[in-house]
């Protein structure tokens, strides 16, 4: 690069010389009135305010500022100079980009009447399932809801394979048995950063569904990317707008959950299953099983919000097992993810050690585990599951196991002899993860408030994993 090149050309020619990700702004002294930005991996976005521009890594400091903004995509740079901004391609060819809104209110930047935005996002998630919904489903008939571009994309898919990291992984299991149980698709789930160390199939008929709230997830990105770089469809089921994922994918659905402040997945979880639901249903056949889905999956915010409101009882139950090291999650069949889900809240707000298992699968090792006092956790709505629950709920009391039963009361036998109960309207089973998850949410949040822990901020966690 020749000596005295603008900072412009400068940023041009080294970019590409950079490795690892990042979210850049540049600055010189020999062109005060310049900044440039550009991003590799890490979100970085721009909105024009008076008198300038403000740069951010997310959308919420230009709430109350500006009404729109523009997200970078990878490898792009952006020029600014005051009342105008240029953006390049990585070649350096100029290229036009649309802005986008930045939705989102100077209340979403507080956690308000709230004492931390965890406990603020887990009030929501009614409001963030009928916000999910609205306009999607009308009357038991779903609009749109992105479901129309993957029919053009490619019609009804041979095989889906759903992918995401942690709690988006764990919606990505729920999904896949609402989409095999109501659209009889075949579907797989993988852990994202595994996918990618295996040699997964592709077909043009295979339908790649990438689940994340932010979209920027590094591992989950480069999953998708090389489903489609095989030749699958992508579809992101992603929460915020112009992410990078809802950039590279054919299609997608937001999940309109609003932002989410907290590390811990809340709101984001829970409009996550009600998207694959809403996706789950689109790609079924009309019927009667389709109509009592799509009428339960209505109301399910009114039982989300009684969901919300058994705060009282699980704190009394954080109060007596917060002092406990290690604890046990089972579920089974749609409730198996959500026992996942639940250890993997402990772990992350309350440092407490916690595994989630399929129940069955206590009794091929974890029973070993099993001493009087361990805290058990057993996720056991009244479905077809629960004959096979009384057997698991009796073989870890047995071993003198604290046994906490997350059921409906629709079947008694499931809470006689438990320590704790907490009880929780029934619903449409396959819907049912959408109300078992919130309880276990107020687990993780009480057992860490009781240990004194930040539960927004966790330690040694970020709220995007931007990296590989
Ligand atoms: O933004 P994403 O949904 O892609 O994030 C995936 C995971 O990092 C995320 O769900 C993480 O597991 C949560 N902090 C769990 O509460």
């Amino acid at each position: 690069m020749a000596a005295g090149a603008s900072l412009h050309d400068a940023c041009l020619a080294t970019l590409p010389t950079l490795r690892g990700t990042f979210g850049l702004a540049a600055i010189s002294p020999l062109e005060p009135e310049k900044l440039v930005i550009a991003r590799r991996g890490s979100p970085i976005m721009v909105a024009e305010v008076a008198g300038g521009w403000i740069v951010a890594s997310d959308r919420a400091p230009f709430a109350g500022h500006a009404e729109s903004c523009l997200s970078l995509h990878d490898h792009e740079l952006a020029l600014l100079e005051p009342g105008s901004m240029k953006v390049n391609s990585p070649t350096g060819g100029s290229l036009a980009r649309g802005l986008v809104a930045v939705g989102i209110d100077l209340a979403d930047t507080t956690p308000g009447s709230f004492p931390n935005f965890m406990a603020k996002e887990i009030h929501e998630q009614p409001l963030a399932i009928r916000r999910c919904l609205a306009g999607r489903l009308v009357a038991d008939q779903i609009h749109s809801a992105g479901m129309r571009t993957i029919d053009e994309a490619i019609g009804t898919p041979e095989r889906i394979v759903i992918t995401g990291c942690g709690s988006a992984w764990h919606a990505g299991l729920i999904g896949a048995q609402m989409i095999e149980s109501l659209a009889g698709i075949p579907t797989e789930v993988h852990v994202a950063s595994e996918l990618r160390h295996r040699e997964i199939p592709v077909s043009p008929g295979t339908l790649c569904v990438a689940v994340s709230q932010s979209g920027e997830t590094a591992d989950t990105l480069e999953a998708m990317r090389e489903l489609a770089r095989q030749g699958a469809t992508t579809f992101g089921v992603v929460n915020v707008v112009a992410s990078a994922l809802a950039q590279d994918t054919d299609a997608g659905m937001y999940l309109h959950a609003g932002p989410e402040v907290g590390v811990a997945s809340t709101k984001a979880f829970t409009a996550q299953i009600a998207a694959l639901a809403l996706m789950a249903a689109s790609l079924s056949p009309a019927g009667a099983k389709r109509t009592e889905f799509l009428r339960s999956l209505a109301n399910l915010p009114d039982a989300m919000a009684r969901a919300v409101e058994t705060e009282t009882a699980v704190r009394r139950v954080a109060e007596r097992l917060a002092g406990e090291e290690n604890w046990l999650f089972l579920g089974r069949g749609i409730n198996w993810p959500v026992a996942l889900e639940g250890a993997l809240k402990l772990k992350e707000i309350s440092y407490r050690h916690a595994e989630g298992l399929p129940a069955a699968e206590v009794k091929h090792g974890p029973l070993a585990l099993v001493r009087p006092g361990l805290p058990v956790v057993l996720v056991a709505p009244s479905d077809h599951t629960a004959e096979k629950m009384l057997g698991t709920i009796a073989e870890v009391k047995a071993r003198g196991a604290h046994t906490v039963v997350i059921t409906d009361g629709v079947e008694p036998r499931l809470t006689r002899g438990a320590d704790d109960v907490i009880l929780l309207p029934a619903v449409h089973r396959l819907l049912s993860p959408l109300v078992t998850t919130i309880p276990l949410q107020w687990l993780s949040y009480h057992t860490a408030r009781i240990l004194g822990h930040d539960v927004d901020r966790p330690r040694n966690l970020a709220k995007s994993v931007t990296v590989e």
